[in-house]
């Protein structure tokens, strides 16, 4: 095998080997390792295409955007026949083991500062339970009711690998089984400075980071997990960010609009709540397809422009919940088409390196690019692309930031307040504020109810044994 130094240096990126000859052979031996897996002319492609001549601006074809259509809920004009039909449709593919769920965890997570891979992170309000506990008990909920075991697909990154599955070996993987739960890494990409040279974290060690949520298509593929599906009968893939404790991990109504619409991949979207709240907007594009266009490409205009009612005319916000067509995510996935291939963005960051004398560097503004892939990128690939409205307080707040919008309390609070709408809707007295926060923490979990519908099923068989709703009190079903 030629050694990829040879490569390396041809491709006028030899500094990654500057202090090889002084490694021990171990750290060679890696560097060697990491260096093999680089794509050099994908990494010079896009320096020299996204930073170099990043070409002109699209605000022209933003001119063509116009909104995507979606299916609104039934309280919001859409056909109450259509949602049951879909509901019934989702649950017969439930029923008949065609869903895996699927977790993309493999980012860093570097604006909640938390230490540790986000999915460890204790996110419900009494039992200070992991998200990744919140999503195996989701799981285990759906597997119970449709008689399934419903497998469960999560991509790490090198990052964080080891660590999550440590934590669900310690945690005897909140009784889903480990036959039940794959874990695959996720591609990496390396960071660049200013001319395109790729830079060493470390004397041995390339400044590597995950290639982005758009990265799972690919390393699905890769890691033979698509394969696996096939194998066992999968042919829907329910895809959500680690991030999210109140998504639905397995919806049957969005499992089966998807299926109905015979669609490749589809997508939950929610009223924006202002023109700059920071999430992607579904459009139509000038050619006809469904795109998502991230708020910092959205112009002004349109991210304000109203209807005639008053709504936002683009406000069919992103929430990167989606369902995808196994077959889709191999055509994509595989890369072998030239046509359907996921573009990178680039992101202008901080990067840690050592320098030519070897010197370690902390930059204290953005010194290099990464390269990043986005899955909404994918939907224009699609056929009959799918989106349908979903209600933010029952699929959305999401853990980002330490503090301020989408933090811990944030995702706190609107735990508690989907738990007080549940239980004053099972006729459970509770007492809440005017935004619906109740005056005491409580919590549901998913092994007693899953779903609105569920907890008013299973309140109402209780008779005189029914939860008293008082502070930190847990409702939980001791055998789920
Ligand atoms: P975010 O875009 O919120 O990024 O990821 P992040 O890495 O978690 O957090 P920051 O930006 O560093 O603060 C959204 C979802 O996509 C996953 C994340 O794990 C999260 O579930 N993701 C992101 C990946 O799986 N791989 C990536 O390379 C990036």
């Amino acid at each position: 095998m030629i050694h990829p130094r040879n490569d390396f240096e041809d491709a006028g990126q030899g500094q990654v080997f500057r202090f090889f000859d002084d490694l021990p052979a171990a750290p060679q031996d890696a560097l060697t390792r990491e260096a093999s897996g680089v794509d050099l002319s994908e990494v010079s492609r896009l320096h020299e295409t996204l930073v170099r001549n990043p070409g002109a601006g699209n605000e022209a074809l933003a001119d063509e955007l116009q909104p995507a259509e979606f299916i609104p809920l039934p309280r919001n004009g859409g056909d109450a026949a259509r949602w049951e039909e879909a509901f019934e449709t989702g649950e017969a593919a439930l029923r008949a083991g065609r869903v895996a769920a699927f977790t993309v965890a493999g980012g860093q997570g570097t604006r909640l500062g938390f230490d540790g891979p986000k999915g460890t992170f204790p996110v419900t309000p009494i039992r200070k339970a992991p998200l990744f506990q919140v999503f195996a008990e989701k799981i285990r909920a759906a597997s119970n009711r449709y008689g399934k075991p419903m497998p469960w697909y999560i991509m790490t990154s090198v990052i964080n690998h080891e660590e999550t599955v440590d934590f669900f070996e310690r945690h005897g993987y909140f009784g889903l089984g480990p036959d039940r739960v794959h874990f695959f890494s996720q591609g990496l990409m390396p960071a660049v400075d200013e001319e395109g040279k790729i830079l060493l974290a470390e004397k041995g060690r390339i400044a590597l980071s995950p290639d982005g949520h758009g990265g799972s298509l690919r390393a699905l593929v890769r890691s033979g997990a698509i394969d696996r599906m096939e194998a066992d009968g999968i042919d829907t893939i329910s895809y959500f960010q680690v991030d999210n404790p109140l998504v639905r991990c397995l919806d049957p109504a969005f499992i089966g609009f998807h299926l109905l619409g015979e669609s490749e991949m589809s997508s939950k979207a929610l009223p924006k709540a202002y023109p700059e709240e920071k999430v992607g907007v579904f459009c139509r594009n000038g050619e006809g397809r469904d795109v998502v266009i991230e708020y910092s490409d959205m112009p002004e205009r349109l991210a304000t422009e109203r209807d005639d009612d008053g709504q936002l005319r683009f406000r069919a916000g992103s929430i990167a919940i989606h369902v995808f067509d196994r077959d889709f995510v191999k055509r994509l996935g595989a890369g072998d088409d030239p046509d359907a291939v996921l573009p990178f963005h680039k992101a202008h960051k901080k990067v840690a390196f050592v320098d030519d004398a070897g010197k370690p560097v902390e930059p204290d503004s953005p010194n290099a690019w990464k390269f990043e892939m986005f899955v909404f990128d994918a939907l224009p690939f699609a056929k009959n692309p799918v989106i349908i409205e979903t209600a933010r307080e029952d699929d959305f707040s999401p853990v980002k930031n330490a503090e301020g919008a989408d933090s811990p309390k944030t995702c706190r609070e609107d735990q508690l307040r989907q738990f007080a709408r549940w239980a004053k809707a099972a006729g459970l007295p509770v007492e809440a504020d005017k935004t619906g926060l109740p005056s005491v923490a409580f919590e549901i979990t998913p092994g007693f109810a899953d779903t609105e519908e569920r907890f008013v099923e299973r309140v109402s068989g209780m008779g005189n044994e029914k939860p008293v709703i008082v502070d930190e009190a847990v409702i939980d079903d001791p055998n789920p």
